[in-house]
Parts: structure tokens; C-alpha cells; sequence
């Protein structure tokens, strides 16, 4: 059975593929009848054990849009809460005659287990601190949106790598396009086998900014850190924040990222959020897109469910 785990099961040809029928699918979108019958008879649930805004509704919009039928399940209000296991949880939902499952789970390798024990195409949408992959996606988009290409492309991955899936699902997806990726903030929010990644380590937020074309700005997670961690949110903001102050000091423009929600006034002040350089709200319309594009690509090496 097709999957889509993470970027690390990717090659860069996988990635052309995803992008060109991205590309096909944003003009689609943008039509007045923006609805193909590509997924018809398919049926996707829509699983989501934590919190989630764009990956959850671009998600959505992206099946609807392809005319699969559509289930969203969040854990919150489920039987998950009476003790129900993740394994009995999916093979009911399976048994209903569901083709395909995405889903977000706060434990890292969650799809990748699951992928072991059922029968149906998983799309990982965030697990744990591990992979993200169409947030990665949709952020190369963007930036091949923007600039032209990845390759060859300075980017900055700025924050808390420790707990970010997006930013290792992001430094898989550059370098296997051929950018250069640098990691940026506290060394108390970078993971400890950062050198093994093959990224370089900048602890400067404003060499890194000289030095970059793309700044992907990190959400700071307070959810995920059991214990108070150093610098201060305050101290964070000013070591590590990015200021129209800051940018205003570069002799050129760079593209600001961020994969949302915005710790405004943290990552970023609004002034930099909202403007010109920053290409947030692009990258939550191409997640439309992209996840158009991966679900239309595995759905097309998938049989259908016949349980
Ligand atoms: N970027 C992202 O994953 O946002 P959500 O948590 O709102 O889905």
C-alpha cells in the first residue's frame, strides 16, 4: 500500500512529480468550478489526535475539491478519551470502507506503526516531532513559487529545531533539491545530532540573515517542553525574533516563512508578518494544492477498499 511518512522515504524525482501535478491543480483552483472528479468513490478520514487549523482544513478542502467522500475524526471528542486503542480506533473507522487515512498524532513514528498493522494508504500530517512532509512540501512550493527554484537557494530554518517535524522534514526536502540549509536559534533548542543532518549551525540571527535567501521562522512550542528552558520568551524575541529593524539593516530582500500559528511579537513582529516579504498565506494556499497533488498520486496506485 502507497504511503506518504515522511520526505525521508522521498527522492527528488518524487518531489518534481508532487510539484508539476501541484502545479495542474493550482490552476484548477483558482478556476470558478474549482472541483475535479479525480477522487470520486474514494472515501478519506481524516484523523487528528492534536490540534490543527491549516493542515486539518487545507486537508479537507484539498479531498473535497478531488470529490473524495470525507470523514474527520478529532480525538478530542472520540472514544479514544474511554481508553480505545490507536490500531482499534483506525481498523473501525477502516471497516466503514475508508481508502485512505491522514492523519496527525502527537507521537513521533505514529504512521509509520500504524502503516505496519492496517490496510490503507496513510498520509502522515504531523507526528510528534518527527516528519511533517507536506508542510515541507508546500513550503518548497512556495519558495520555487517566489524564486524560481530551490536549487541552489540559501535557506534559514530559525527557532526551536529541537521540537519542530517541520523543520526536519524541511531539511531533508531542501537538500534533496539541492539548497543550502543553514538552522538558526537558542543551542538549547537544537537537537544534539543536528551535525548528522548535514546542515550547518548558525547561532546569529543576523549573519544568518545576511547569509540566507529564505527565512523559515519556527514556531517557539511551549506544548512540547516539560521543563523551562533557556533563553526567556523575552530573550528569545530579541535574539531571535525577526524585526523590520533587522531587515531593514540587509542590502537585499530575503523571503520570510513561517508554517504557522505566529507567536506574533516572538518569531516575528507583524510589521515583517504582514509585509512584502513574507509569503505566509502563500504557503497555506499552495497546502491546498500540494495536498491535492499527493493525495491525487497515491490515491492513483491504490486499490480500492474492499473489506
Ligand atoms: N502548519 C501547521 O501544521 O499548522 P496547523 O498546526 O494549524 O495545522
Amino acid at each position: 500500500v502507497p504511503h506518504l511518512l515522511g520526505i525521508k522515504y522521498l527522492n527528488e524525482a518524487d518531489i518534481e512529480l508532487i510539484f508539476k501535478t501541484a502545479d495542474q491543480f493550482k490552476e484548477v483552483i483558482n478556476r470558478p468550478i474549482k472541483k475535479v472528479p479525480s477522487l470520486r468513490d474514494i472515501t478519506v478520514a481524516n484523523l487528528f489526535f492534536e490540534n490543527s487549523t491549516r493542515t486539518k482544513l487545507s486537508f479537507e478542502l484539498a479531498e473535497k475539491r478531488l470529490s473524495a467522500d470525507v470523514i474527520n475524526f478529532s480525538a478530542a471528542a472520540s472514544s479514544v478519551k474511554k481508553g480505545e486503542t490507536l490500531i482499534d480506533t483506525v481498523n473501525n473507522i477502516l471497516s466503514m470502507k475508508v481508502d485512505m487515512v491522514v492523519m496527525r498524532h502527537p507521537n513521533p513514528g505514529a504512521g509509520i506503526f500504524l502503516s505496519k498493522h492496517i490496510n490503507a494508504s496513510i498520509i502522515n500530517a504531523g507526528d510528534g516531532a518527527h516528519e511533517h512532509p507536506t508542510q515541507a512540501l508546500l513550503d518548497s512550493f512556495s519558495i520555487r513559487e517566489r524564486l524560481g527554484e530551490v536549487r541552489g537557494k540559501n535557506v534559514v530554518i530559525v527557532g526551536d529545531i529541537l521540537h519542530s517535524r517541520v523543520a526536519l522534514s524541511n531539511i531533508y526536502a531542501l537538500k534533496l533539491q539541492g539548497a543550502n540549509v543553514k538552522v538558526c536559534g537558542p543551542k538549547s533548542l537544537l537537537p544534539k545530532h543536528i551535525d548528522s543532518l548535514g546542515v550547518e549551525v548558525e547561532l546569529n540571527l543576523d549573519k544568518a540573515l545576511a547569509w540566507c535567501d529564505v527565512a523559515n521562522m519556527l514556531r517557539v512550542q511551549h506544548e512540547r517542553m516539560d521543563v523551562s528552558y533557556f533563553p526567556s520568551t523575552r530573550e528569545y524575541a530579541q535574539q531571535f525574533g525577526v524585526t523590520k529593524k533587522r531587515l531593514d539593516q540587509l542590502d537585499k530582500e530575503i523571503v520570510i516563512m513561517h508554517p504557522g500559528p505566529i507567536n506574533r511579537g516572538v518569531e516575528l513582529t507583524s510589521d515583517v508578518a504582514d509585509s512584502h516579504h513574507a509569503i505566509i498565506l502563500d504557503q497555506v494556499q499552495n497546502g491546498v494544492a500540494v495536498r491535492m497533488a499527493v493525495l491525487y498520486l497515491l490515491a492513483s496506485k491504490i486499490e480500492r477498499n474492499e473489506n
